[in-house]
């Protein structure tokens, strides 16, 4: 397990002898496998409260702030209803140009402001490392929605999830994995954050295919190989996309000097029917962190495969509710008190049929 020493509060905590309560979520290095199996049995727990079977409000009037200096559908959402289905209330700014940031403040001093007015913080910003530098000036936890080309940590946790959910159909877990990551490898935070959890695993095979401009990080590709899983780097599909899960990602326009660079690569590595039905295995699991760019240019992960059942874009999507409903009962230390504060759902609801 890798500690973050220096420069924080005393009164947050980094995970130290898995300690969850008060801690910082900002990197997948923090988490060794007994962590993640903590988080992943927490999420599991929070399916019937996602589901609408049975309400439940152990942080009623808790506060978290979520602030989103970058785009975002699912993340800045999901957290939102992840707190609001654990009985919290949510506080939003959305977009540098609405915030004071563009006046010239810091984000340490933003930091400790919010946190101030917060019991928890979920942040997305466009720079690397920024909510890390953020937390320094928090009082309270800090999630990382993401902070530029670097970590996602809380969609590869919710990634990993999903495949485990997948995997059981199979009888399979995370061990012995075989999975294909295809894409956009180096601007692409999400398969970073899910590449490092990974390397925690046994005998994972992993399969990088990218233009040779848009492959992963070297460090990354260490932290797999140095962890003795096998790694292939390839610029083509062609033999190697036979695995249990493809992951494909979006050309990430935004980490470009221009639209015309990333244009360069579009559509380079289009994942459709017919190239599942040839490449892949039977039972490959299909994954994609969306949003999926479906302009015909692009076109990365077609929707003629949408009424195939191993596409899981839309059940990860939904994980991430309970993960990150998850990640706030551990860093407010409530995860042991939710049966204590279930209710009745009084509404109508198809979901719990
Ligand atoms: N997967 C993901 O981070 O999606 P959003 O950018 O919509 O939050």
């Amino acid at each position: 397990m890798l500690y973050f020493g220096a420069n924080f509060p005393p009164t947050v905590q980094l995970f130290k002898m898995m300690k969850f309560q008060g801690s910082h979520i900002l990197s997948v290095s923090q988490f060794d496998r007994d962590a993640i199996a903590k988080i992943l049995h927490v999420s599991a727990q929070m399916a019937p409260y996602a589901s609408r079977q049975k309400r439940c409000h152990v942080l009623d009037g808790a506060i978290l702030s979520n602030l989103f200096f970058e785009p975002s559908t699912r993340t800045r959402v999901s957290f939102g209803t992840a707190f609001n289905l654990l009985g919290g209330f949510v506080r939003e700014t959305v977009g540098q140009e609405n915030s004071s940031l563009s006046k010239g403040e810091s984000l340490f001093d933003t930091a400790q402001v919010i946190s101030g007015y917060s019991d928890v913080i979920a942040m997305r910003h466009p720079k690397m490392h920024s909510v890390e530098e953020f937390a320094k000036g928090s009082t309270v936890p800090v999630i990382n929605g993401g902070d530029g080309a670097n970590e996602h940590p809380t969609q590869a946790l919710l990634d990993l999830f999903t495949i485990q959910s997948e995997m059981m159909h199979f009888n399979k877990g995370l061990d012995d994995l075989n999975i294909v990551l295809m894409g956009d490898l180096k601007h692409g935070r999400t398969v970073h954050s899910l590449s490092k959890l990974l390397s925690l695993y046994n005998n994972v095979k992993v399969t990088m295919v990218a233009p040779k401009a848009l492959q992963m990080p070297d460090s990354v590709i260490s932290t797999l190989s140095n962890a003795g899983h096998e790694v292939v780097v390839t610029d083509t599909m062609a033999g190697n996309l036979s695995c249990d899960v493809i992951y494909q990602t979006r050309i990430q326009q935004e980490r470009f000097a221009s639209k015309d660079e990333a244009d360069l690569y579009r559509g380079h590595f289009s994942l459709n029917k017919s190239v599942y039905q040839k490449y892949c295995q039977e039972n490959t699991v299909i994954m994609h962190p969306l949003p999926r760019d479906s302009r015909p240019e692009a076109n990365e992960l077609d929707t003629d495969l949408n009424d195939l059942d191993n596409l899981a874009i839309f059940r990860q999507a939904q994980n991430g509710v309970l993960v990150r409903m998850a990640l706030f009962a551990l860093t407010l230390g409530v995860e042991e008190q939710l049966t204590e504060h279930e209710k009745p759902v009084n509404w109508f609801t198809n979901r719990n049929n």
